[in-house]
């Protein structure tokens, strides 16, 4: 048993003075310092006046196999980083060995994320995930928008669902990524999404992300209508949008991207079990635009990282300086605060894990955080956390020291 005493306990959605947490893999008791140390007198006693705990974050939306890229793919505009992730995608993912999976992973823990949602496109990440202290959503991608592909993308999908199947613990999970309404043919999307049905298993799937996108699925015409012939002799999509979100009614779904939904598509979203992913830096480098967050309301939504193959870090501190910066509408105070609220319990409440809060009870996933030492008032600090913090001092996954 351990007891932290910090100068701020940010539960996330309170912030409590003069308190302190005990907790082992599970947090035990929240109170005044003496009376936890009389009621523990074995436990390790650490003082933090200087520090604050709150709980670690939850990356929901990450390609670890991309982890290799820093220069090799195209940013600036969707559709040639498309097409530079076919050209170089058989140099980037042998680059990515378990070794450079596990710098990931542990870049992750160190900058105070304790819960991941891993989009798997071949597998290859798989056990180095199952092995992490992380708690991990393992996403297996389904891909194929070519009918005469379908049995073969639908055989590699099942293999590897199953292999993440026989892997799930407590904090390792199997569930099913459907990777888009342009690249997933609708009955591939339908197979995928029922085998999610069945097992109970959560799915995640990018929806508009690009008005290339957009125009594809509205219109069949614009950049993806050359993508599509030159790659894959296609001349139509392969599903309206409707028709595809209709396929998640009854399962719990990770909608990433959204920037280009349109009005009847949100409704839709809104009516069901659905969070919002959103990832404002690799939206802006790969020219996406912006999400509209007053739109997209009531729609849960939280924030990810996206990849390396479209962002320079897997840090939550970054996306979130980033986020503060792309919606400039939003005041920097309180914006900050549900902020730091979305990616702690929204985060962790979008990926089906217990946690993300400082409560009785909870795991403890917690960080410990350096507070400006000239912080005068404390509702400040939500939006000075943001700003000044590079990565945490310790973070604590099931009550164990990982960084
Ligand atoms: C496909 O496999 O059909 C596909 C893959 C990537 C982008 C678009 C389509
Ligand atoms: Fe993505």
């Amino acid at each position: 048993m351990r007891i932290l005493h910090p100068r701020f306990i940010l539960t996330p959605d309170k912030i409590l003075t003069d308190q302190a947490v005990a907790f082992d893999s599970h947090i035990q008791a929240i109170g005044p310092k003496e009376e936890l140390v009389h009621r523990f007198p074995d436990a390790a006693l650490f003082e933090e006046p200087e520090a604050l705990v709150m709980p670690g974050f939850a990356n929901p939306h990450v390609h670890l196999e991309f982890s290799a890229n820093k220069a090799t793919l195209s940013y600036g505009d969707f559709i040639p980083w498309l097409y530079s992730v076919i050209e170089h995608r058989e140099d980037l993912l042998p680059r990515c060995d378990q070794e450079c999976l596990n710098t990931a992973l542990r870049s992750i823990v160190a900058s105070g994320t304790t819960a991941i949602g891993a989009v798997s496109s071949y597998g290859e990440d798989i056990e180095a995930c199952a092995k992490s202290p992380l708690k991990v959503q393992l996403f297996n991608e389904i891909i194929g928008s070519n009918p005469a592909a379908a049995d073969v993308m639908y055989a590699s999908f099942l293999e590897r669902f199953h292999q993440c199947k026989k892997l799930e613990s407590d904090h390792f999970k199997a569930a099913v990524a459907v990777h888009s309404p342009y690249s997933v043919h609708y009955v591939l999307a339908k197979k995928a999404i029922e085998i999610a049905r069945r097992e109970n298993a959560l799915v995640s799937t990018h929806f508009m992300e690009s008005r290339a996108e957009r125009e594809w699925l509205d219109q069949g015409t614009g950049e993806f209508a050359h993508f599509f012939k030159k790659l894959l002799g296609q001349t139509r999509p392969v599903n309206d949008p409707q028709e595809f979100l209709d396929l998640f009614r009854e399962v719990k779904t990770l909608f990433v991207h959204m920037v280009w939904a349109n009005e009847q598509e949100l409704k839709k979203v809104a009516s069901m079990e659905a969070t919002i992913v959103h990832c404002p830096i690799s939206n802006r480098l790969l020219g996406n635009g912006v999400l509209d967050l007053d739109r997209i309301a009531p729609i849960p939504y939280t924030l990810a990282t996206d990849g390396l193959s479209s962002n320079y870090t897997l840090s939550l501190y970054e996306e979130l300086k980033a986020a503060l910066f792309v919606h400039p509408d939003k005041e920097a105070t309180t914006f900050a605060k549900e902020l730091l609220i979305r990616s702690t319990k929204g985060g962790y409440e979008a990926l089906n894990f217990e946690g993300g809060v400082v409560q009785k009870g909870a795991p403890a996933d917690l960080q410990i955080v350096a507070i400006p030492q000239d912080l005068k008032d404390p509702e400040d600090i939500y939006l000075h956390l943001i700003l000044h913090t590079q990565k945490p001092k310790a973070v604590y996954i099931q009550g164990v020291a990982h960084a």
